[in-house]
C-alpha cells in the first residue's frame, strides 16, 4: 500500500491517505469542510478545488461538463471525482467549503411533571454474612422489591459485571438506576443520574444535559451534522449510503454525538437515558438501519414507532447499560394542524396545553399553498409519549 501527503491550501491542513483515496474522502478525515450538495456524484460541482501540484487522474465525464475550459486550464478540478496518486497540494476557494451552521440551542423550556423513564434509588443493603448466602444480585434484587417494593426483572450485564466491587468498596450502599424493571446501571451514592435530549437535525445536532433528580438543565450546546461531508440534504444522505455505505454517515453521526457528550458531561458514564429525536431518514442513519426503501415508492420505513435500543449498540459513550429512546416519526402518527405563515413556533407556544400528551404536526400555511419566495417554511411538533419523554421540536423545510 503506498501512502501519499494531501495538502491543503491556504487551510495548511497535511494528511497522509493511501494512493487512489478519493480527494473528498481525504478533505474529509482532515477536518476540510467541502461542499457537497450531490453527495459527491459530480453533479453540482460545488467541490471545485484547484491542483496546485502532483499527479492527478484524466478528467472525469462529469468535471468535463462541470467545469469551463478556462477552469480546467487553471487546474481547477472536482474533489468527488479525483483519487490521490501521488503527494499533491490543493487550492480550497472559499466557496468550496461549507458555511458553518448558527448552533442555536436555546429555547422556551416548557414545564413538564418530572417522570424519567429511569428511576434511581439509593439502596443499603445487609452485608453478606457467613451464614447468609445470597449471590449480590438476588441481594440486590430482594432489596429493591420487598423494601422499595419496585418490580425487578433482569439486570443489564455490565451493571451485574459492576455491582460485585462497587457493593463492598461502598459498604454495601448504592444506587440503583432501573428502567422497566431491568437494572440499567449502578453508581456510587455521589453519582447521580443523568440524561441526555438530543435533537438530530439534518444540518446541525443539539443536545441538552438533563439532571434526572431535579429536572434541571445542566449543559446545552450544539454541532454541525457531521454528515453533511456526504449531503446536505436527506434525499442526497439517502443516495450516498445506498451507493456507499450507510456505515459512514452512521460512524459520522455517532463521533459527533460522542464528541458534543464529551463537551457536555465530564462523566459520560452517569448518563442513563437518552431521548432522540430526528426525521424518518435521520433516525434509520443513526441506527444504521437500511435506508434504500426509504427512497423508492412507495417509501416505507424499517421501523416506524417509537424505539429502544442500548446505546452501547450503535456506539454512544454513555453508561454501558442505559438506552437510546427514539420517538415515533411516521407521519400517521401525528395530527397535522396548519399555523399561519411564519408562526409555526408561536402557535405552538401559545396553544401549548392544547398539545400536551399528543403528537402533532404543525404546517406552516405556505407548505400548502407552495413557497416559491425561496423563504423556508416550518413543521414542529411535540409528544409526550408513553414513556413519558416530551419532546417540542421544530424543522426548517425549503418551500416546495
Ligand atoms: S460535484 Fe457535487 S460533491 Fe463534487
Amino acid at each position: 500500500m503506498i501512502s501519499c501527503y494531501v495538502t491543503f491550501k491556504p487551510l495548511g491542513q497535511k494528511i497522509k491517505c493511501t494512493q487512489g483515496t478519493p480527494l473528498s474522502e481525504v478533505a474529509r478525515d482532515a477536518g476540510v469542510r467541502l461542499r457537497s450538495v450531490c453527495g459527491g456524484k459530480g453533479l453540482c460541482g460545488k467541490c471545485r478545488v484547484k491542483v496546485m501540484a502532483g499527479e492527478v487522474p484524466p478528467l472525469t465525464g462529469a468535471e468535463r461538463e462541470r467545469l469551463s475550459m478556462e477552469e480546467v486550464a487553471d487546474g481547477c478540478r472536482l474533489a468527488c471525482q479525483i483519487r490521490v496518486l501521488s503527494d499533491i497540494t490543493v487550492h480550497v476557494p472559499p466557496e468550496s467549503i461549507t458555511i458553518p451552521q448558527k448552533l442555536q440551542v436555546a429555547g422556551t423550556e416548557v414545564e413538564v411533571v418530572l417522570e424519567p423513564a429511569v428511576k434511581d434509588y439509593l439502596v443499603a443493603l445487609k452485608p453478606a454474612t457467613a451464614g447468609d448466602s445470597q449471590s449480590d444480585w438476588e441481594r440486590l434484587a430482594h432489596e429493591v422489591q420487598n423494601t422499595l417494593r419496585q418490580p425487578l426483572t433482569t439486570a443489564d450485564l455490565m451493571a451485574l459485571r459492576k455491582l460485585p466491587s462497587l457493593l463492598r468498596e461502598n459498604n454495601w450502599t448504592v444506587r440503583v438506576s432501573i428502567r422497566n424493571g431491568e437494572v440499567v446501571d449502578v453508581r456510587p451514592l455521589n453519582k447521580s443520574p443523568f440524561g441526555l435530549a438530543v435533537d438530530l437535525g439534518t444540518t446541525k445536532i443539539a443536545a441538552y444535559l438533563i439532571d434526572l433528580e431535579n429536572g434541571n438543565t445542566l449543559a446545552a450546546d450544539g454541532i454541525e451534522n457531521p454528515q453533511i461531508a456526504c449531503g446536505e440534504d436527506v434525499i442526497t444522505r439517502i443516495s450516498y449510503a445506498m451507493e456507499h455505505s450507510g456505515i459512514t454517515l452512521q460512524q459520522a453521526v455517532i463521533e459527533g454525538l460522542n464528541q458534543l457528550i464529551a463537551k457536555l458531561c465530564p462523566e459520560p458514564e452517569r448518563i442513563v437515558e437518552i431521548t432522540l429525536v430526528g426525521n424518518t431518514a435521520m433516525n434509520h442513519l443513526f441506527l444504521g438501519l437500511p435506508v434504500k426503501q426509504l427512497g423508492v415508492a412507495p417509501y416505507l420505513p424499517a421501523v416506524q414507532g417509537s424505539l429502544d435500543v442500548k446505546a452501547r449498540d450503535i456506539g454512544l459513550n454513555t453508561a454501558p447499560g442505559a438506552y437510546v429512546h427514539l420517538l415515533p416519526g411516521y407521519r400517521h402518527q401525528y395530527r397535522s394542524c396548519p399555523c399561519p405563515p411564519g408562526e409555526v413556533d408561536e402557535h405552538f407556544l401559545r396553544f401549548r396545553p392544547c398539545f400536551r400528551g399528543r403528537a402533532y404536526l404543525l404546517r406552516d400555511a405556505r407548505c400548502e399553498r407552495g413557497n416559491r419566495e425561496g423563504g423556508n417554511t416550518g413543521i414542529s411538533g411535540y409528544s409526550s409519549d408513553s414513556s413519558g419523554c416530551p419532546s417540542h421540536r421544530s424543522v426548517r423545510i425549503r418551500g416546495a
